[in-house]
């Protein structure tokens, strides 16, 4: 016999960014995050976990093709969830596995993106939050969202941030066994529905610098990280707190822009500095900020994360329209503008 379950689990885009470990192993970081969680459709990860006693060992496939599953951070992930399983009955196919089965049986996943991981895109976000989800269901674990969001995080940071929809919240927590770090959601994803998020794929090029390693040397060199982490960030997740609640467009990307910029403020803070954003990203800021100031209250916010990707969330549909006409026109995807593509929703530019 086989048994499986299918999960699909959206990225998500910090508007407070992560950056910075306190606790490298179990992922546990600096200060407190808050992302927006994209449609379901829309840059998402889908995931099917299958187990039969025919299986000799845990396999898994990402995109179609074999990957290995010693990382450690596969193995927490994997590790944490079964010793959660419980006894799981399906009287359709006469199959019971009992709590004690589930440490000899073993996995095999499959996992797509429905976005090109080549694009520049590719999330670890997703992917690690529906391999939690898809093996807590398979294995009828029966912890809650917030829960299962702790052990997404030992898989990557961010993923813990996409088993909500709508507006979250990383908490950092105190504990050293990292049991209080963990997400919640602010808001659902019917809260703020007016927001429109345009990507501008900017370089398809993989990052240099991966996040993992670029925050461990942001940590150890950079002063401007000690100080956003103690004495920006505690203030500011709480402005965006209140942004979120209000809906006040004005302060939420005022907030958002500022935050992206000092993230990669202490990106070139760092010894040796590390630069993921690019001329191209450079001048879509300063287009941004230009109509910003042109307009009687902000349209868009812009916000970055480890790449020079551009992430632009506009106040509403017509914004986002009047975006798109000028981002096409001051930057069409071709080669002299290094610019790819648009992907705005689900349509593809
Ligand atoms: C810039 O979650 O990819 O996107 O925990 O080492 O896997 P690890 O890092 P990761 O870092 C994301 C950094 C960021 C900001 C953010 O998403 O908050």
């Amino acid at each position: 016999w086989i048994l499986m379950v299918t999960a699909q689990t959206p990225t998500n885009i910090a508007v407070i960014k992560y950056w910075g470990k306190r606790d490298e192993s179990l992922i546990l970081p600096v200060n407190d995050s808050i992302s927006v969680t994209l449609d379901p459709e829309h840059l998402c990860t889908t995931t099917t976990v299958a187990v039969s006693p025919s299986f000799e060992q845990d396999r898994m496939w990402l995109n179609g093709k074999e990957i290995s599953l010693s990382g450690g951070r596969f193995q927490s992930c994997l590790r944490e969830i079964r010793a959660r399983a419980t006894d799981v009955e399906n009287k359709e196919k006469g199959i019971k596995i009992s709590k004690k089965d589930w440490e000899k049986l073993h996995v095999h996943i499959s996992s797509f993106n429905n976005f090109p991981t080549a694009a520049g895109l590719a999330s670890s976000a997703a992917g690690f939050a529906c391999l939690v989800f898809s093996l807590a269901k398979l294995m009828n674990v029966k912890e809650d969202h917030s829960q299962l969001s702790a052990i997404a995080r030992q898989g990557s940071g961010s993923a813990c941030r996409s088993l909500y929809g709508g507006f979250v919240k990383w908490i950092m927590g105190k504990e050293e066994n990292g049991s209080d770090s963990l997400a919640v959601q602010l808001a659902d994803e019917k809260h703020w529905g007016e927001l429109v998020i345009i990507i501008a794929v900017v370089s398809s090029r993989q990052k240099e610098t991966s996040s993992t390693s670029g925050m461990r040397e942001s940590v150890e060199t950079s002063l401007l990280l000690q100080h956003r982490a103690k004495e920006v960030v505690p203030k500011r997740t709480v402005k965006m707190e209140e942004a979120i609640q209000n809906r006040d467009f004005a302060s939420f990307a005022g907030l958002t822009c500022a935050d992206s910029n000092q993230f990669h403020a202490v990106c070139l803070d760092t010894c040796p500095p590390i630069f993921y954003m690019n001329d191209t990203s450079h001048r879509i800021i300063s287009c941004v900020e230009k109509w910003n100031r042109s307009e009687e209250a902000p349209q868009v916010a812009y916000t970055f994360d480890a790449g020079p990707n551009a992430v632009l969330i506009a106040r509403n549909r017509k914004a986002a329209s009047l975006l798109l006409q000028r981002l096409l026109y001051y930057f069409p995807p071709n080669a002299d503008t290094d610019m790819n593509s648009y992907v705005l929703g689900d349509k593809s530019i």
